[in-house]
């Protein structure tokens, strides 16, 4: 399933995960909240903020509807976020609103020829990373790495199957089949901590933090352009 002809065709309707940044969590975002354990308000706070200045270049993978997009574009007064995602993106985040401060890529692999080399402070996704398999994110963070500047960080979530032993495959929302299944057939491949940090230190990364605590069923790691 997690084959790049099921990743282009699944999201085609705009994934959503809701306001992220409002105080309250409106109906869609409660809901993924419960599914992921943790805030999707902390997880901006702790693991896009502290990456933005106002004049950053962002670069994020697989926004979807752009809940991350929206939040990240109120904190980029004077820089620009770069997307890049299968979909069409500006079905759903309209560039002519951000006066030049929001460029969408609809891509057809992993290659990220579309941005310059050297040009990214901060590479974000969410929801991306746990639909790939390993094969794809080994290529997504070597191919992603030449377009950060030196010291540039990335943050992005993965799935975490030994969190989610723990944390419980129901409450979760995947399917305990999965366990018995081949990656190749199911929409959540096997990942854990381990695997991630060896695949970002195989495609150069510097692993600060493999995983920054905020979310009980998945991870994020913290990545530096060594
Ligand atoms: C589950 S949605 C998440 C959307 C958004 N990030 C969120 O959390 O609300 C995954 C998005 O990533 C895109 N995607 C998944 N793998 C991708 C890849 N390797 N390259 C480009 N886009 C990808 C999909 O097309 C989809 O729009």
């Amino acid at each position: 399933m997690p084959t790049t002809d099921w990743l282009k065709k699944e999201f085609d309707y705009g994934y959503d995960s809701g306001n992220v940044l409002g105080l309250l969590p409106n109906k869609i975002r409660r809901s993924e909240e419960q599914r992921i354990g943790g805030s999707y308000r902390r997880v901006f706070k702790r693991a896009i903020l502290p990456f933005l200045k106002s004049d950053s270049v962002v670069m994020e993978l697989g926004p979807g509807n752009g809940a991350w997009s929206r939040a990240i574009l109120k904190h980029l007064p004077h820089g620009k976020l770069i997307t890049v995602d299968y979909q069409d993106v500006t079905q759903w985040l309209d560039p002519d609103k951000y006066d030049g401060r929001l460029d969408c890529h609809q891509v057809a692999d992993n290659s990220f020829s579309c941005v310059d080399d050297g040009t990214v402070d901060f590479f974000w996704s969410m929801g991306v990373l746990c639909h790939n398999n390993r094969t794809h994110i080994g290529e997504i963070l070597q191919n992603a790495l030449p377009k950060l500047k030196p010291n540039g960080y990335a943050c992005h979530q993965y799935a975490n199957w030994d969190k989610l032993d723990r944390y419980g495959w129901r409450r979760g929302g995947v399917p305990s089949e999965f366990r018995k299944m081949q990656d190749d057939e199911i929409w959540w491949p096997r990942n854990s901590q381990a695997e991630m940090v060896s695949l970002s230190m195989k495609a150069g990364w510097k692993v600060i933090k493999p995983d920054l605590g905020l979310l009980r069923r998945d991870s994020i790691i913290q990545l530096r352009n060594a």
